[in-house]
């Protein structure tokens, strides 16, 4: 039984959200690197960028570190879905780590053209986050053919050295839209740019995205779930927030939430970021269930079947094991 004042208070839950294709792969990857090598499995950087998913790894034996120097000789490392630099390899060989490389593939395509573009010797612009992860391991690939743009507001600073031979790439989690401004603002400038040669913002990032745009209008309040550091957590917010929610937050718990946030809200949207499990979802719409906030309406804008394999390093040992 209902009491009127929950009437007019519903959930608009985003659809898809949370795990992608390759933090799903990365994920499983250091799940099952523990129980094949037992742990210590040491893990360079964080897997993905959630704080439950680092937390509960690290509780069955994970060891997270920043510089792959702190990785005892010998031992096993695994490599973050966000990529590495090839100096990264070199540094693990010179250790003689046993590398398990979990970097999605859809970054790893991203790695592909840079040395493609980068070996036919254009100007490579790529549109990304200063000292994100991925944009660090990308780089590394040609740095001296890369040249970071983060914003549309830097394409002013832009210089090449042949605007003939210019090319842009980006960081797979961006904001669609930003970023096709920025690349207005760059062809603008430089005519002949030319596009990658598909698109670099990955599916996931792009229906997650359309969902919230969808949703965003008829809400008065998105709670999106993710980690600070967690770039297309972070742009799913501004997006909600662009497109017509009274007001956005991100949280990494439903007790994050303040309860002043939901004062006079009639429709909260929900989502969550590409590394989000689904359970720290559950516990945002029993946070918002107990506040009479029981009406979950679905909004679905795509859906995804995508799997990867696991990397060839683990397969290859989980098979000579079995
Ligand atoms: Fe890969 Fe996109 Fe997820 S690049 S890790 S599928 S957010």
């Amino acid at each position: 039984v209902r009491a009127e004042s929950t009437d007019t208070k519903r959930v608009l839950l985003a659809a898809p959200r949370g795990y992608c294709a390759g933090v799903d792969r990365a994920v499983i990857t250091v799940e099952k690197a523990l129980d094949l090598y037992g742990p210590p499995v040491y893990v360079r950087k964080e897997i993905v960028h959630n704080k439950h998913v680092v937390t509960t790894l690290e509780k069955r034996g994970a060891i997270f570190v920043d510089e792959t120097q702190e990785v005892p000789e010998g031992a096993t490392v695994i490599f973050s879905a966000h990529g590495v630099a090839p100096v990264v390899h070199d540094e693990a060989a010179a250790l003689s780590l046993k590398t398990i490389d979990a970097t999605c593939p859809l970054v790893t395509k991203v790695h592909r053209e840079a040395k493609r573009f980068a070996s036919d010797d254009f100007d490579i612009l790529l549109i990304g986050h200063e000292g994100h992860e991925e944009v660090v391991g990308t780089s590394g690939e040609a740095p001296e053919h890369i040249t970071l743009v983060e914003s549309p507001d830097h394409v002013d600073e832009v210089t090449v050295r042949d605007p003939e031979k210019v090319v842009w790439l980006s960081q797979t989690t961006l904001s669609v839209d930003e970023t096709m401004e920025t690349v207005r603002r760059l062809r603008e400038k430089f005519p002949k740019l030319q596009d990658p040669p598909s698109d670099d913002i990955c599916y996931a990032t792009q229906n997650r995205q359309l969902a919230v745009k969808q949703m965003a209008p008829d809400t008065d309040l998105m709670i999106v779930v993710g980690s600070r550091n967690s770039s297309n957590s972070v742009r799913l917010v501004e997006v909600a927030v662009e497109h017509g929610a009274r007001a956005g937050y991100l949280v990494d718990y439903a007790d994050e939430i303040d309860e002043a946030w939901l004062e006079g809200v009639s429709t909260v949207g929900v989502t969550s970021g590409a590394s989000v499990p689904e359970v720290l979802v559950r516990d945002v719409l029993s946070y918002l269930a107990e506040r009479g906030y029981e009406d979950v309406k679905p909004i679905v804008a795509a859906e995804e079947s995508l799997l990867f394999s696991l990397p060839n390093e683990l397969r290859r040992d989980l098979k000579a094991k079995n």
